[in-house]
């Protein structure tokens, strides 16, 4: 009779009990309702059980036939989707309590990375976590490459180990289609050189795709250090593939006119394009592999290609600001434009967690769940 008196009844109380089981995340929820009865003399006490999950999750089945991820080049439009769809459905595990399937349990991936890394090497350790799978970090500074071993002997060794996937970042361009090659595994591009950074490129669209619902007629302007940027050949590659108009954008000895050739419209101008684009993606200037400075100073770099507030007045009013990371705060964009309401740079890092697990999920053969 505790209650008697208390007038805000019907009310439900719910209890939810989350863990694994059988591999997969169960539920329990538990329903307390307790109600007044119409006489106001005494009270119900209402338990409903229900459970969710006890068997195994449905499985979305997508048709999927590619052992590795070289570069967003060798992919076709409808994988791509595939790829964005999936990345979808793991976005949505990615906001449920448990923030991960079991779905590669006993797979081990490495993260074989010779250049720094920040965002990419936790994101791939992050995705392979999240989708059940072991990961391994190989430290390149003090392997045994610096007692003269090859790569791919190096690689073969640790894929010895059973190892299901090797992730490699290497300033060669070409490396993964090496150890593609040469090891049997599964060999995933996470930046090659100047080359392809397909998982960059992926995550860049999904943003776009978010925002917009499809990337068909959007005009996306790549601005910067387009002759030393991998991310900008995947973006290319993918958005000319989902039907996005591409400009490349920047000084003239960092963007080439032979561009023309691969469907992308060029520009030395930047305030020449704002009031056309949709997407601006600010690639940082990539000085660790230019041999000789592309422009007099930084802060003249900053004057013509840096996105500013003053340059955002100009554009669309719904323009979507992307950048890949590390951004440089200053030169290739201002914190204002950064951190401001048209940014989705942080966004860019949470959808890649969600390419990489759809990546990992495809490439080692288990279809995601239905979420
Ligand atoms: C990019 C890279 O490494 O190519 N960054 C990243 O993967 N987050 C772009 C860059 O370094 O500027």
């Amino acid at each position: 009779m505790v209650l008697r008196g208390k007038t805000a009844i019907p009310s439900p109380a719910y209890l939810t009990l989350d863990w694994q089981f059988f591999r997969y995340p169960c539920r329990i929820a538990v329903s307390l309702l307790i109600l007044r009865s119409v006489d106001e003399s005494f009270y119900h006490l209402i338990i409903g059980a229900e459970m969710v999950d006890f068997s195994e999750p449905q499985r979305r089945v997508v048709p999927w036939s590619q052992k590795h991820l070289l570069g967003l080049e060798d992919l076709t439009p409808e994988e791509i989707t595939t790829i964005l769809d999936t990345a979808e459905d793991f976005l949505k595990v990615l906001r449920q309590p448990g923030r991960k399937v079991d779905l590669l349990r006993g797979k081990t991936c490495v993260n074989l990375f010779f250049e720094n890394s920040t965002r990419t090497r936790t994101s791939f350790g992050l995705a392979a976590k999240r989708v059940g799978a072991d990961v391994i970090e190989f430290a390149a500074s003090t392997s045994s490459l610096n007692k003269g071993e090859t790569i791919i002997d190096t690689a073969k060794n640790i894929e010895a180990m059973q190892i299901d996937a090797v992730i490699v970042r290497h300033g060669c361009p070409g490396t993964p289609r090496l150890l593609a090659k040469n090891l049997s595994c599964s060999i995933i591009n996470a930046g090659d050189g100047p080359h392809e950074h397909p998982t960059q490129g992926l995550l860049d669209i999904l943003t776009i795709r978010r925002k917009f619902g499809s990337l068909k007629g959007l005009t996306v302007a790549l601005v910067g250090d387009i002759a030393h940027s991998r991310t900008a050949r995947s973006n290319i590659w993918g958005l000319k593939k989902l039907g996005a108009n591409v400009i490349v954008c920047g000084p003239s000895t960092l963007v080439s006119p032979y561009w023309k050739e691969f469907g992308a419209e060029y520009s030395y101008s930047l305030d020449a394009i704002l009031n056309r684009v949709d997407v601006l993606n600010l690639l940082r200037i990539q000085f660790e592999r230019q041999v000789v400075r592309p422009f007099p100073s930084i802060a003249e770099y900053a004057h013509l290609y840096g996105m500013n507030s003053v340059r955002m007045r100009k554009t669309k009013e719904n323009v979507l600001i992307l950048a890949p990371g590390p951004i440089n705060r200053g030169v290739e964009i201002t914190p204002d434009v950064a951190d401001g309401e048209h940014s989705a740079i942080l966004d860019q890092v949470t959808n890649g967690v969600a390419v990489r697990m759809a990546v990992l999920s495809l490439l080692l053969g288990k279809n995601p769940p239905v979420v």
